[in-house]
């Protein structure tokens, strides 16, 4: 099969490419080469790379030629900067995937959206998400991921496009962009920098190893009935507060490096996905947070060459001091 992935100079997208060149398919890599886009992740993949915008038509369409299928990871993804600014939010996670959806549909490709389980906004302790519950985004990337996930059920229904949904929960692992709450803080944690939690931490994130997540969309790719959604979670819901304390004893970092900041607005509570369905496609969750977080936490500590670059950079340390500087200054420990 010849594969475009949008968004594969990511970080679950890059994983992904690697994984299907592994499998001995064609991957094409369609990224725009954001903040986030980093050709390094892609460095030992043999597959074809595309710079371009998947808001563009044209571009999608050279880069398309003669795939099956694609696969969407192309987005902008993080809450915090959907929060200061959305519009780049909406560009991309909602008309991108009105160009993509065009495309498909013209050539009759087999469309894979990678989704979140942010669209259905938070869930009470006891609660887990189903497919078919209702969408309740509570932050402008939510509700920008909720407006792709739509469309493409819309087109699904409407031309009888051959299309999935897969909604994955919060993913960590390696050559993930240090601005998310694990690969910032282990960073952090390693060069003994402070540890800012939002609130008193108490909200709760379920935990998915990147590989297992990669494994889930390849499922759905391959098993996926279209129109149908998949939710994809790890089932290990921690604590932001715990999980912080978790790197703190696999980094050696002191304690003392934790600060309590003003907390995120509109901030979820608690997500938790029902995984039945992708289940009956033979999914189960290959690694445990207990084995994969130390193991994440080596890949950033013996990898320094990946992240201190983008540490380094200009883009990185106005975003840092536009989201910390103040609630550093303020924050309780
Ligand atoms: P990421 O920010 O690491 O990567 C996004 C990639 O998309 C980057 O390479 C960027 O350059 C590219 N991109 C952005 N705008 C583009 C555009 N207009 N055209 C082409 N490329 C563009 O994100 P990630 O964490 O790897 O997330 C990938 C996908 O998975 C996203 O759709 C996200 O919503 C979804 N997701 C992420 C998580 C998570 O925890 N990281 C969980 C569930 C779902
Ligand atoms: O749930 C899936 C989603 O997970 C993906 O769709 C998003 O693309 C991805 O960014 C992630 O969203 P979150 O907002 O859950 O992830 P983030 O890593 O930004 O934050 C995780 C939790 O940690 C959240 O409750 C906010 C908190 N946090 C985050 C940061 C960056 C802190 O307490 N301090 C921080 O510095």
């Amino acid at each position: 099969m010849r594969i475009l992935v949008t968004g594969g100079a990511g970080f679950i997208g890059s994983h992904f490419a690697r994984r299907q060149v592994g499998a001995g398919h064609e991957v094409v890599v369609l990224d725009k080469l954001t903040y986030s886009g980093n050709r390094a992740n892609l460095a030992a993949a043999d597959c074809e790379f595309a710079r371009g915008d998947i808001a563009d038509a044209d571009a999608v369409e050279r880069a398309g030629a003669g795939c099956d299928a694609v696969v969407n990871f192309a987005a902008e993804t993080h809450v915090d900067r959907s929060i200061l600014e959305a519009s780049d939010f909406i560009r991309t996670d909602v008309f991108g995937t009105h160009v993509l959806l065009e495309w498909a549909r013209t050539t009759d490709a087999r469309f894979v959206q990678v989704s979140t389980d942010e669209v259905y906004g938070d869930v009470a302790p006891g609660v887990s998400s189903r497919e078919d519950d209702p969408l309740r985004p509570s932050s402008p990337y939510a509700a920008a991921k909720a407006g792709g996930d739509l469309q493409v059920l819309a087109y699904v229904r409407t031309y009888g496009l051959d299309a999935c949904i897969t909604r994955g929960s919060n993913t960590y692992g390696p050559n993930q962009y240090p601005e998310k709450l694990l690969p910032l803080h282990i960073t952090n944690a390693l060069d003994g920098q402070p540890l800012p939690v939002y609130g008193d931490g108490s909200q709760t994130r379920d935990w998915l190893h990147v590989e297992d997540h990669c494994a889930g969309i390849e499922l759905v790719l391959k098993e996926g009935a279209a129109g149908e959604v998949y939710n994809v979670g790890g089932g290990e819901e921690v604590e932001n507060r715990h999980i912080v304390q978790r790197i703190i004893e696999h980094t050696g970092a002191d304690a003392s490096l934790v600060r309590h900041v003003a907390d995120r607005p509109g901030h979820d509570t608690r997500y938790s996905l029902d995984t039945e369905r992708i289940a009956g496609l033979g999914w189960a969750p290959a690694h445990s947070l207990e084995d994969g977080l130390p193991s994440a936490v080596e890949w950033y500590r013996t990898n320094r060459e990946w992240w201190e670059p983008i540490k380094a950079s200009g883009d990185y340390s106005r975003y840092y001091e536009l989201q910390y500087r103040t609630r550093l200054q303020t924050a309780t420990s």
